[in-house]
């Protein structure tokens, strides 16, 4: 056995154990793999022995912390942080958007109650999800953004109170909290009230995107009001804001749940605004609006359980048939982000994209063969058009004009609690804050959700995604999401991962990436969520990535075929992950500053 002196040749140990005792190292003689105690990966998760909140805005995290830490369950802490996150991170957090909620809850949690609506067993427990898409005006119709000449008006679709559908999230999170919470609805809100009230600190972050939304928010004079000061002037970091109408919003809504935003005064104040901008949302539209609870598609990777969201979300059906084409390939042997495997992956998703695009929405208003399209059959014959040596031009697999992209907000929040319950939650206005256009008096955004319809079939929307008759705008349907709230179970059936995603039609392969990243390539969760990504979705017929990975690897990718489109950083996974042993890991996202992922 060698002693250390010899092992460490010219240092002496009595050194290198000063250095290192005094910094909290411990060095054991002989432990010659890792002496300095270094993590096996360049990331770490944050680690809890109890649950765990990761979302996009530090603040609303501690809010959901609190929440646990009080005896509230996954879903109370969801719930908690997304009201906050509608106070807090304005951009994307809202009470004027919509959005999904996926749920699994172990069974040592529901103590054998009987199966409810939407739920059905996984693994050692059950699933559900909350559907609260925003859907579209009784009084909207196919063409309604169509200019006279048959072209799409682009700034009708995204910035006029047309563009806004009924607003979902308030339905859902009091259905969700109603059904599965455990605290009073009241308890679970009352942080956002007072960070309302009382005003948040600007970040850096808020300051900047204010900054950088202002024309657009100054164009509303309520938004004006609302999110600049009383001089006009932007609010710098330190600075504190105060949102009273949306504190009293929030108050209604706590003491009448959904009647506090869907009827009385709240809704007087949505509709009067719409009739007298030119807007369809009306009374009867929010009366008839309700939440609903769903039943999730099931996935499988390689024996891991994968709970997905169904349409009117595409998210769910897109991942699974993603997932379902690439077991038939041995990723981890052809190497994580190598040529090889980011090449199948493209492929797979060009053609996932294109059942996508063709095929689905709101399943209460089309017909989708959901049954076919997620079978193991038809992965094979997908997987078999797949070259090995050479890209499919998108032209070959779908004669369409390609679109051009634009910039976008969403957000997305994880939970676990210390039943192993899991929340993945993704809600939106669809751009960053929405329409631009705020409620008088009531203090909220509204979404501008209508333009992910295909206002034009063959015509691009904000996310370059080229849809067809099948997401066409019909009075009350919901429009085709890309959203994918997602939750993993070990093999043996526990809880493993929540993830999810914002990123318009880029959420899908996002959230793929997140869990081949961990379940086949073995990385930790935050290596899995920090590891650059990739992106295609057929039209436009491109390679976007993001920095970091290897020149090498993009040059044999191009020599395949693929045109390469450097793409700025994709999406915001924040995500969490039960451990075997009891406690939790998570992570937010390094993409985007301000968010926080923090223990129980
Ligand atoms: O539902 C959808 O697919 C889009 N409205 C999501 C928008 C989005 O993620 C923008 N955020 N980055």
């Amino acid at each position: 056995m060698a002693r250390p002196e010899q092992r460490l040749g010219l240092l002496s140990w009595g050194l290198l154990a000063k250095c290192f005792l005094g910094s909290g190292l411990l060095l054991t003689p002989l432990a010659s793999a890792n002496v300095l105690q270094e993590g096996g990966e360049r990331f770490s998760p944050v680690r809890s022995s109890g649950g765990m909140v990761a979302s996009q805005e530090a603040e609303a995290s501690r809010v959901g912390r609190d929440i646990l830490r009080r005896g509230g369950n996954a879903v109370d802490a969801a719930v908690a942080t997304s009201f906050a996150l509608a106070v807090t991170l304005p951009q994307a957090g809202n009470i004027g958007g919509g959005g999904f909620l996926v749920l699994w809850r172990p069974d040592t949690a529901t103590a054998g109650a009987p199966l409810l609506e939407g739920e059905t067993r996984v693994g050692r427990g059950r699933a559900v999800t909350i559907n609260f898409r925003e859907k579209a005006p009784l009084a909207a119709r196919a063409d309604l953004f169509l200019a006279a000449d048959g072209s799409v008006d682009r700034l009708k679709a995204t910035r006029s109170l047309l563009s806004t559908g009924v607003p979902g999230t308030v339905a859902g999170l009091v259905l969700a909290q109603r059904r599965y919470g455990r605290l009073p609805l009241a308890a679970v809100i009352a942080p956002a009230i007072a960070l309302a009230r009382d005003g948040i600190v600007v970040s850096p972050e808020l300051a900047a995107s204010l900054k950088a939304a202002a024309p657009r928010l100054k164009a509303d004079p309520t938004s004006a009001q609302l999110f600049f000061k009383p001089d006009g002037l932007a609010y710098a970091p330190g600075d504190r804001l105060r949102q009273p109408l949306l504190a009293a919003t929030l108050g209604r809504i706590a003491r009448e749940g959904e009647a506090g935003f869907y009827a009385g005064p709240v809704a007087n104040q949505l509709v009067a605004l719409m009739r007298e901008q030119g807007g369809l949302i009306s009374a009867a539209d929010l009366r008839a609006y309700r939440a609903r609870a769903m039943t999730p598609l099931i996935g499988d990777w390689r024996g891991h359980a994968v709970i997905a969201m169904p349409p009117p979300s595409s998210g769910g059906v897109t991942l699974i048939q993603l997932l379902r084409i690439l077991e038939g390939f041995d990723l981890a042997a052809m190497g994580l982000n190598s040529a090889a495997s980011l090449h199948v992956m493209v492929e797979a998703m060009n053609l996932a994209y294109l059942d996508r695009n063709a095929l689905l929405g709101d399943p209460r208003f089309v017909a989708m063969p959901l049954e076919e399209l997620l079978s193991p059959a038809y992965a094979s014959r997908q997987r078999a058009r797949i070259q090995p040596n050479r890209h499919v031009p998108s032209q070959q697999l779908s004669p369409r004009a390609p679109g051009l992209p634009e910039g976008p907000n969403t957000t997305h929040l994880s939970v676990i609690d210390r039943d192993g319950s899991l929340v993945a939650t993704t809600t939106t206005l669809n751009f960053s804050y929405g329409n631009g256009v705020s409620v008088p008096g009531a203090g909220f955004l509204l979404n501008n959700e209508m333009d992910d319809f295909t206002s034009k079939p063959g015509v691009p929307n904000a996310f370059g995604l080229v849809q067809g008759e099948a997401n066409a705008i019909a009075p009350g349907k919901q429009p085709l999401s890309s959203m994918a709230p997602t939750l993993v179970l070990d093999p043996r059936g526990g809880p493993l991962l929540a993830t999810g995603s914002p990123g318009g039609s880029r959420i899908i392969t996002i959230v793929l990436q997140v869990l081949l990243n961990r379940l086949e390539h073995g990385l930790n969760l935050a290596s899995a969520v920090a590891t650059s990504r990739i992106h295609s979705q057929l039209w436009p017929d491109q390679l976007s990535h993001e920095q970091g990975l290897s020149p090498d690897t993009l040059r044999l990718l191009q020599n395949l075929g693929h045109q390469l489109q450097p793409s700025r950083a994709m999406g915001s996974a924040h995500s969490v992950e039960a451990l075997p042993e009891g406690g939790s890991l998570g992570v937010a996202d390094p993409r985007r500053s301000g968010s926080l992922a923090i223990g129980e």
